[in-house]
């Protein structure tokens, strides 16, 4: 079976824009016909709530509570509204997430219990997305050690760029290893506020980071969407989010075939 590309949304900063990317990219990939797999490790739950799975009763953390769980078992069709989204499918998460992550940290095997889960799909997959809470914590480390990209959603605020060296250190110390292929994708973009592009961009520029060239621009139509539960390219199919998720999958679909020589 071939090996699907896995990216990870990470950013310590909350509201900056990793579950809206996280779905938004796992919808234009499943609409270039990519076979793709979104997985929820945030305890909140927000992706799981906006493709239709929030209250299902096996999730996530049933892998962690017995790394042997049959994880074909928590694999959802995606949907938008009552729809399933064709080619996008979900493994959810909700708040006892938290807990368990914390108790998986006994098992001998703890780092890998989302690797090994993962190579027993059934089905196979293109691509597979994994949505990350703020904080570092066992689920986060399971998904940074298998990560092929890991992308850094930063909105047009200063804090949004503060934890990433301590993001990548932790990556680092995972994989024991200095590479790792990440990009940041600046959201929320407002070229109206010039001031604040100025500040985030020098910031980015000093810390020498790479950052993608889309950009997603600010839209109130982001938040509708949300309000709505609905994932945002589908939402707004003929606007601007889902024009620059288009463009920005296409770029990281590109970054990641670079980095494996293919
Ligand atoms: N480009 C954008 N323009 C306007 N609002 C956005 C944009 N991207 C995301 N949002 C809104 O910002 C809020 C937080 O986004 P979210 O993806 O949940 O962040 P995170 O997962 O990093 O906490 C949501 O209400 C979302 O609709
Ligand atoms: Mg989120």
């Amino acid at each position: 079976m071939k090996k699907p590309y896995i990216f990870s949304f990470a950013n310590s900063k909350g509201g900056v824009g990793k579950t809206t990317s996280c779905i938004a990219v796992g919808c234009c990939l499943a609409e270039l016909g990519y076979k793709t797999l979104v997985i929820d490790l945030d305890h909140q739950g927000n992706m799981s709530d906006d493709l239709g799975r929030g209250e299902e009763d096996y999730t996530i953390t049933d892998l962690f509570e017995d790394p042997k769980f049959d994880i074909n078992k928590i694999v959802y069709p995606a949907l938008d509204g009552e729809e399933p989204i064709s080619n996008l499918s979900i493994i959810p998460a909700d708040i006892t997430l938290a807990v368990e992550a914390r108790s998986a940290e006994r098992f001998r095997h703890r780092l890998t219990i989302l690797d090994d889960g993962i190579k027993r799909l059934s089905e196979s997959y293109d691509f597979i997305l994994i949505d990350l809470r703020p904080a570092i914590d066992l689920s986060i480390e399971n998904a940074l050690l298998i990560t092929d990209l890991i992308v850094v959603p930063v909105d047009m605020d200063r804090r949004a760029v503060k934890g990433i060296d301590d993001l990548f250190q932790v990556v680092r110390e995972i994989r024991r290893s200095e590479n790792f292929v990440y990009t940041l994708v600046k959201t929320k973009v407002n070229k109206a506020h010039s001031k604040m592009q100025k500040s985030i961009n020098g910031h980015i520029e000093e810390a020498g980071y790479k950052v993608a060239a889309t950009e997603i621009r600010v839209s109130e139509l982001f938040k509708q969407a949300t309000e709505q539960h609905r994932p945002s390219p589908l939402f707004a199919a003929n606007e601007r989010p889902r024009e620059d998720y288009m463009q920005l999958t296409k770029e990281l679909i590109e970054l990641v075939k670079v980095h494996s020589n293919e």
